[in-house]
């Protein structure tokens, strides 16, 4: 099925639910109705609820999506997702084939961000509609370790009866037209949309972002969730990280014990422990710098961006991002 006429959207470009705080209930109003699928990212579970329900009133019966992050999702939040008929739920580095049934059989339309054709078969037998299939240099949390260039065309390949859209290196139309020819149906986009005024990113967060040119893949913003995550180098990732982004191996082990306690750890307590990091001390939370929260906070955060950072120097309105990406599948 054509992927505008599953989403109902007037153009195939996705805006990626990024959690913490930075894909708020504005920015995904802002490009559902620029006619993408704008996505509320992950909160603790009465804030997702309040975001559901603002992006709802906004939005007047336009679709939008959520994002389910898996290792932190809740019963909670999937009641919350029933409860308002979300139209469509994006699930990202976990599975749960009873979250999906359960979103399925209340007709919602659930896609995938994957980044191996393993883990695409396994979502698509649990009956997931469609798959954001990552590549390597995606900004944020990095589920597989092939380019874009490599997988998607694979994918494309071997998945033919669902849409299948791109995600990671693509930031303009050009860079839309590339992910199209090289069989994507669409577009998902982090850091374009993180460069907005819109998303809930903080102002020296974004700056930062105008300026750099370089990402490192890391595990050290792994307490709670040891996965490797792409970022720009600050001053907790100098000092700590050896020159690839390898964390010392004492903080490696740390993180590791510390995700088997991520279920049971409420959201609102990794942020508040979040606004105590400091340089000398390596316990760092995956939260992202957020308004808000005290812009010194940058050198210990994570600052999520893929590779395509270096291309982007601008803070858009979120519109002129969808415009922008939606030149890459016109005729
Ligand atoms: C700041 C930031 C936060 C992210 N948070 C999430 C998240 O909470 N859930 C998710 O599914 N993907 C998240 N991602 C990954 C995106 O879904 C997507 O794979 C990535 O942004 C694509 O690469 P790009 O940034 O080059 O567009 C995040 C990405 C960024 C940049």
């Amino acid at each position: 099925m054509d992927l505008r006429s599953l989403l109902s959207i007037e153009h195939p470009v996705l805006q990626a639910g990024m959690g913490g705080g930075v894909a708020t209930a504005e920015l995904a109003v802002a490009v559902s109705n620029a006619g993408g699928l704008g996505t509320l990212g992950f909160a603790p579970p009465q804030r997702f609820e309040r975001d559901i329900e603002r992006t709802r009133s906004l939005l007047q019966g336009k679709p939008y999506a959520v994002n389910l992050l898996m290792p932190f999702v809740h019963r909670a939040h999937v009641q919350a997702c029933l409860r308002h008929k979300v139209p469509v739920v994006t699930l990202f580095y976990g599975f749960d084939a009873a979250v999906v049934r359960a979103l399925k059989d209340a007709g919602t339309c659930v896609i995938y961000q994957v980044g191996t054709e393993l883990e695409a078969e396994r979502v698509l037998a649990a009956g997931a509609d469609a798959l954001i299939v990552q590549g390597f240099e995606a900004g944020g949390h990095v589920r597989g370790s092939e380019r874009l260039e490599a997988l998607l065309p694979r994918m494309r390949e071997r998945f033919r009866s669902v849409p299948v859209i791109a995600s990671g290196g693509v930031w303009d139309g050009d860079s839309a037209a590339w992910a199209r020819a090289l069989g994507a149906d669409g577009v998902s986009c982090g850091t374009r949309f993180l460069m907005t005024d819109e998303s809930g990113a903080h102002a020296v967060y974004k700056s930062r972002l105008t300026e750099a040119d370089v990402t490192v893949v890391t595990t050290l913003f792994g307490a709670g969730w040891p996965a490797p995550h792409r970022v720009l180098v600050n001053q907790a990732l100098s000092r700590w990280c050896d020159g690839s982004g390898q964390p010392r191996r004492s903080i490696r082990a740390f993180n590791w014990l510390s995700g088997w306690g991520a279920k049971a750890t409420p959201l609102e307590l990794v942020e508040s422990l979040t606004r105590r990091q400091r340089p000398g001390l390596p316990i760092y939370s995956p939260q992202p710098l957020v308004a808000g929260m005290d812009a010194r906070l940058i050198e210990v955060t994570p600052v999520y961006a893929g590779e395509c950072v270096s291309h982007i120097d601008t803070i858009w309105p979120a519109a002129r991002v969808v415009d922008e990406l939606a030149r890459g599948f016109r005729p």
